[in-house]
């Protein structure tokens, strides 16, 4: 069904959305602003044509809800939000790095209400393109150059996540022997994928891009590759569904053949009551916006100015703890572990409203 720009905004209970149409490219930009009680908004920027202007508000809104608990899972002072740049077709280098430019002239605009940083469709070199613009993007370091890729410390929290999952599944987190369906290569699944093999899974790779798959699946010495559109049947231990979200829903949930969803991507519930789904069905769902914290962590204490690598990758890998902690909490109460890690939040952010006095 069809969802109108205003009826979208109308029911939403976020902050605000700011809405800019790029004349030249034709692109709708939306930064939707979700939640400011923890500090500034902050959430990538993701470029993606979709069918419509509203799916792209719709998507920012949503994504913008999951940065706010997981800024709040993982203790960073940091509101939630995010921005889509609803571009109508893929764009030439040189459209692209105009919209980008203006795109960041527009967050320098807002003096500090939205901060940004990759996802999706963006990069760390587009990142660099809008710090040179706004000072509010993660990451990025104008001065000496340089702008840091999230992606593979985001891809070290979902192992420490799936770790944290499969010891509960199955007594042990080991993952030598484990069947690991990675459903996109990417960014953030290629080094999934890789440190699942490094640590012995068997596994199974899908991609829209089915050479990519390949690719990978080659250069890991025969990792399975299996067809995109029907990959959620395939039979697993684990299915890491870490490249588009929304792959949880009324079509796939009964067909499923895993014990575990725990993967990278954002919003990977259709909707919330398809965490319920699957608990029905007595399948695992990891919440992503745990699991997928990793590159989050990173780039927060990359902005507090620390570098040591071992030093993040460390805090990282408490994601294997904080996990296995909601986890448990959620078999005790016999509910989806959705609501376990969404009570945590609501705690955290009911606490620092009152210590501000809003409530
Ligand atoms: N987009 C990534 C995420 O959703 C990385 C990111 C985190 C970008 C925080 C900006 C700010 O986690």
């Amino acid at each position: 069904m069809a969802v109108s720009l205003r009826s979208l905004i109308e029911s939403w209970d976020g902050v605000g959305v700011v809405t800019w149409v790029d004349g030249e490219t034709g692109t709708w930009i939306f930064i939707a602003i979700h939640d400011d009680t923890l500090g500034m908004p902050s959430g990538g920027t993701r470029m993606k044509v979709y069918p419509g202007p509203a799916e792209g508000l719709q998507d920012a809104m949503r994504l913008a809800e999951g940065m706010t608990r997981k800024w709040a899972a993982i203790d960073f002072d940091f509101g939630g939000g995010k921005a889509v740049l609803a571009i109508p077709r893929r764009l030439e280098p040189e459209a692209r790095r105009g919209l980008l430019q203006r795109y960041g002239r527009l967050l320098a605009s807002l003096h500090g209400s939205f901060g940004t940083g990759v996802d999706l469709g963006t990069d760390p070199e587009d990142m660099l393109v809008i710090g040179r613009e706004a000072p509010y993007v993660h990451g990025v370091d104008v001065e000496a150059g340089t702008s840091e890729d999230p992606g593979p410390y985001t891809a070290h929290g979902v192992v420490s996540g799936i770790r944290a999952a499969v010891a509960h599944v199955f007594g042990s987190n080991d993952l030598a022997g484990r069947v690991i369906h990675v459903q996109g290569v990417g960014d953030v699944g290629e080094p999934v994928a890789r440190m699942l093999h490094d640590a012995g899974a068997r596994l199974i790779l899908s991609d829209l891009d089915t050479r990519r798959a390949e690719g990978l699946a080659d250069a890991l010495g025969g990792a399975e590759t299996f067809e995109p559109h029907t990959a959620y049947r395939v039979s697993c231990d684990v299915y890491a569904p870490c490249a588009v979200g929304a792959t949880l829903n009324d079509e796939t949930i009964p067909e499923l053949t895993c014990r575990i969803v725990a993967g990278s991507a954002n919003n990977q519930l259709a909707e919330p009551r398809h965490g319920d789904a699957l608990h029905a069905r007595d399948i695992l769902y990891a919440p992503d916006y745990i699991v997928n914290a990793g590159g989050a962590i990173a780039l927060a204490m990359m902005g507090r100015g620390i570098r040591d690598r071992d030093r993040i990758l460390t805090r990282i890998g408490g994601i294997e703890d904080s996990l296995g902690e909601i986890l448990s909490a959620a078999a005790a109460a016999d509910e989806s572990p959705m609501h376990a890690a969404d009570r945590v939040v609501e705690q955290k952010l009911a606490a620092a409203r009152a210590a501000r006095g809003l409530d």
